[in-house]
């Protein structure tokens, strides 16, 4: 029988294609360590992220290409990642470990920006991902009763503060520092010295993915924020009532000026799942967020219910990705995830972006 060749392998995976990059797996280098053994085929997939939506897709049609080589007998597949690097600037990084910054935003308070950003970095930590979760909320820090921890870790290098971990995540909170329910008055420049800290003095360790929870709103404070830290991208959280209001315009023109490209809107509180009968009722009209979001032309990265459950999860600390990974809420949040990280591939794949400066 004829010996099976490099060519004829790199061939048939050169069918499949990347549904983001637009470009076959082969020519994006992603097929590595290619070995034949008389009639056994082994390789890795490196995928630009472990949260690819589309992995198991790729894995069965790989299979099926390869084992169809005539001598083919067995097919080993790796999937495996190498998240790639945001190319955002700031004029000096404090984090060149870290692959990239997610800032997740939102026009108004209340809309649940920490339900997501909690379940997002626990759904991307989940998918094999280095993860960190960095509260920049200062006026109502909720990250750290979401993710059910009060304390940094000690035992830190001196002047260091080692971020507290949980669920996979690395967790930095101004919540850590201050007392529970006491308001806590900021002036500017100390919001800009402690976020500072937290990408400065905080040891984050090498991250695929830092998520940001930004403090409600598009003024001067999550501006200066958003220019401290080299974003990679921003999510924005709306509801339908937000939506139909079209404030996350807002929230899009403040990322403009900075030139941190928009990944996409989430929108939260958007159906109603009866928990005795199953029924999904639109409590408002249906597919707003989708619709806003082509108006505003970003992606709709999805949409989450609402839901007794979402809420109880991040009382008491256990996002529901955790609580019940296997409701149709959590998978809203998978879904999710993914998506973002897709979107991040994508940023990444495409020209640098240059970074704008506001005084
Ligand atoms: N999908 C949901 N279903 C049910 N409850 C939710 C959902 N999303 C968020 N909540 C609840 O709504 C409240 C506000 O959510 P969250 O704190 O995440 O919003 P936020 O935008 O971060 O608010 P803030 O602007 O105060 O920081 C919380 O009690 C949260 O548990
Ligand atoms: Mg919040």
């Amino acid at each position: 029988m004829a010996s099976v060749t490099q060519e004829a392998v790199l061939a048939a995976l050169s069918k499949i294609q990347d549904p983001d990059l637009h470009r076959d797996i082969v020519s994006l280098g992603f097929v590595q360590n290619l070995t034949i053994a008389d009639s056994t085929v082994a390789f890795d997939v490196v995928l630009t992220t472990p949260a690819c939506p589309v992995k198991d897709q790729m894995r069965d049609e790989a299979t099926r290409l390869v084992s169809a080589i005539p001598g083919v007998s067995s097919v080993k597949i790796n999937m495996t990642s190498n998240v790639t690097k945001g190319r955002s600037q700031v004029r000096e990084n404090y984090i060149p470990q870290v692959k990239n910054t997610i800032a997740v935003s939102s026009g108004k308070g209340g809309v649940g920006k920490t339900t997501v950003s909690v379940n997002l970095a626990v759904a991307l930590a989940q998918s094999g991902a280095t993860v960190g979760l960095m509260d920049a909320d200062m006026y109502g820090p909720n990250v750290p009763m979401m993710m059910g921890v009060k304390h940094p870790q000690e035992g830190s290098a001196e002047n260091k503060i080692k971020p507290a971990e949980r669920y996979g995540v690395k967790i930095m909170s101004i919540g850590f520092f201050v007392p529970e329910d006491q308001p806590i008055v900021w002036r500017g420049p100390m919001i800009h010295g402690a976020i500072q800290q937290f990408l400065r003095d905080v040891e984050w360790g090498e991250l695929d993915y830092l998520i940001v929870d930004l403090p409600p709103g598009t003024g001067d404070a999550q501006l200066s924020i958003a220019q401290l830290v080299p974003m990679t991208g921003a999510v924005i959280v709306t509801t339908p009532q937000e939506v139909a209001l079209l404030d996350s315009r807002k929230g899009l023109e403040m990322f403009k000026k900075v030139n941190v490209p928009l990944l996409g809107i989430v929108e939260n509180m958007s159906y109603f799942v009866c928990p005795h009968c199953s029924k999904t009722t639109e409590i408002f009209s249906r597919g707003g967020g989708e619709k806003a979001a082509e108006k505003l032309d970003v992606p709709f990265l999805g949409a989450v219910p609402i839901d007794p459950a979402i809420r109880q999860g991040g009382d008491e600390g256990r996002p529901i990705v955790i609580a019940n990974p296997d409701s149709p809420q959590a998978k809203a949040f998978v879904a999710i995830a993914g998506k973002i990280a897709q979107q991040v591939s994508i940023l990444n794949a495409a020209a640098p972006i240059e970074l704008k400066i506001i005084q």
